[in-house]
C-alpha cells in the first residue's frame, strides 16, 4: 500500500472516530441489555461492589460475588436475594492468592456457568508514607489491586474468547494515572492495573474479539470508607463522591461500553494539563487543589474492624 493510500485511510478513520466520540458526548450510547448474563464481581461485600452487585441483580443479571469478607459478601447476597427475584451465588475467595482464584473460578464454571462480565473490584490501601510501609503491605497491594486481574482474567477470558462475547471491568483509581504522595504502593498497583487492562484490550482487537468489551474506571476519592478521614480542599472542583453516584456512573460506563471512566470530570482537564505544563506549575496546582495533603488525617483499615489514625500510630 502506497504511503498516500496508507495517510488517506489513517485521516478517515481519525476524522470518522473523532465525530463519533463528538456525537456520543452529546447523545448517550444505547445502553446493553445485561439480562442473564453472568456477572462476577471481585470485593462484593461492602462499598462500590455490593452496590454494583446490587444494580446489575436489577437488571436481571446472575451474580456471582467473591469476597474474603465471607460474613459481608453473604449479606450483599442476602440482599440481592430478599429485595429481587434474582440468582446470586457467593463465594469466599482471597483474591490475593492464585491459587484459591482458580479454585472458586472452577466452581464457579460447574456450579454457575461462564462469567460473561467480570468486574475486578477487590482492592486494597496502606495509605503510608514510602519508606513506613512495610514489605508485606506493599506485597498485599500489588496482589490484590493488580495480580488478582491477571488470575481472573487467565481464568475466565478463555470462555469469553470461545464466544466472541463478553466484558472485562478493572476498577482502578485517579491514583492509576497519576502518582499521589502517601499512595506509593496504591498508585504503583493502580497503574499496573490500568497498563493490565488497556494493554488487554489492545490485544482483542487484534485478535479482532471485537465482542469482548473493556472498562477502566479511574474515580477519585468515594465515601465508601476505604479513604476514611481524607479530604477535599475545594469539594466543587474535586468532590469526594457520593458512593450511590460512584456506582451509578460506573454501571452506565459499563451498559454503554465506555473503554474509560474518570471520575469527577474535572480530572480528564488536570491529566490534560499533566502532559503539557510544567511538574513545578503541576505542583502548584496538586497544591492549590490540597492533593499533597489529602491524606494527612487518613485512618488506616488494616483488618475490617480495626482503625488506627496516623497520629495515634505516631503516638505508639
Ligand atoms: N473508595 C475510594 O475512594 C476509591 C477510589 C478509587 C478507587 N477505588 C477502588 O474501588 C474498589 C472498591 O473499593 P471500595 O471503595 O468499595 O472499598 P471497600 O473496602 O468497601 O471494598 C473493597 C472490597 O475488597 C475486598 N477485599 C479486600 N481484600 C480482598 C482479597 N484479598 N480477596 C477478596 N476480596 C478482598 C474487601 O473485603 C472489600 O469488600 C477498590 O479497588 C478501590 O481501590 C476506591
Amino acid at each position: 500500500m502506497n504511503v498516500f493510500l496508507d495517510t488517506s485511510i489513517f485521516l478517515g478513520k481519525f476524522l470518522y472516530y473523532f465525530l463519533e466520540s463528538l456525537f456520543y458526548k452529546i447523545i448517550s450510547k444505547k445502553k446493553k441489555d445485561v439480562t442473564g448474563e453472568i456477572v462476577l464481581i471481585t470485593g462484593a461485600a461492602s462499598g462500590l461492589g455490593r452496590l454494583l452487585a446490587i444494580k446489575f441483580a436489577r437488571l436481571g443479571a446472575i451474580l456471582v460475588l467473591w469476597d474474603i469478607n465471607e460474613e459481608g459478601n453473604m449479606e450483599t447476597c442476602r440482599m440481592i436475594k430478599e429485595k429481587q427475584d434474582a440468582k446470586a451465588f457467593a463465594y469466599t475467595c482471597d483474591c490475593s492468592n492464585r491459587q484459591d482464584v482458580y479454585r472458586a473460578a472452577d466452581q464457579v464454571k460447574k456450579e454457575v456457568g461462564n462469567v460473561t462480565i467480570l468486574i475486578n473490584n477487590a482492592g486494597v490501601v496502606t495509605g503510608r508514607e514510602f519508606l513506613k510501609t512495610p514489605d508485606h503491605m506493599v506485597e498485599r497491594s500489588f496482589l490484590i489491586n493488580a495480580m488478582s486481574h491477571f488470575w481472573t482474567c487467565k481464568a475466565f477470558l478463555p470462555a469469553m474468547l470461545e464466544a466472541n462475547h463478553g466484558h472485562l471491568v478493572c476498577i482502578s483509581s485517579v491514583a492509576g494515572v497519576t502518582g499521589i504522595n502517601g499512595l506509593s504502593d496504591y498508585c504503583a498497583s493502580k497503574f499496573a492495573a490500568c497498563g493490565f487492562a488497556e494493554s488487554l484490550h489492545f490485544e482483542l482487537r487484534l485478535l479482532q474479539k471485537t465482542n469482548i468489551k473493556t472498562t477502566i474506571v479511574c474515580p477519585y476519592f468515594i465515601k465508601t470508607g476505604m479513604f476514611e478521614g481524607c479530604s477535599t480542599k475545594y469539594p466543587l472542583l474535586l468532590p469526594m463522591l457520593k458512593q450511590e453516584y460512584a456506582a451509578q456512573n460506573i454501571l452506565n460506563a459499563i451498559l454503554e461500553e465506555q473503554l474509560y471512566l474518570i471520575l469527577p470530570r474535572f480530572f480528564h482537564i488536570a491529566l490534560l494539563l499533566k502532559q503539557v505544563i510544567s511538574p513545578n506549575m503541576l505542583m502548584a496546582l496538586a497544591e492549590y487543589l490540597g492533593m499533597d495533603i489529602a491524606l494527612a488525617s487518613f485512618i488506616e483499615r488494616e483488618n475490617p474492624g480495626e482503625v488506627q489514625t496516623k497520629t495515634e500510630r505516631k503516638q505508639q
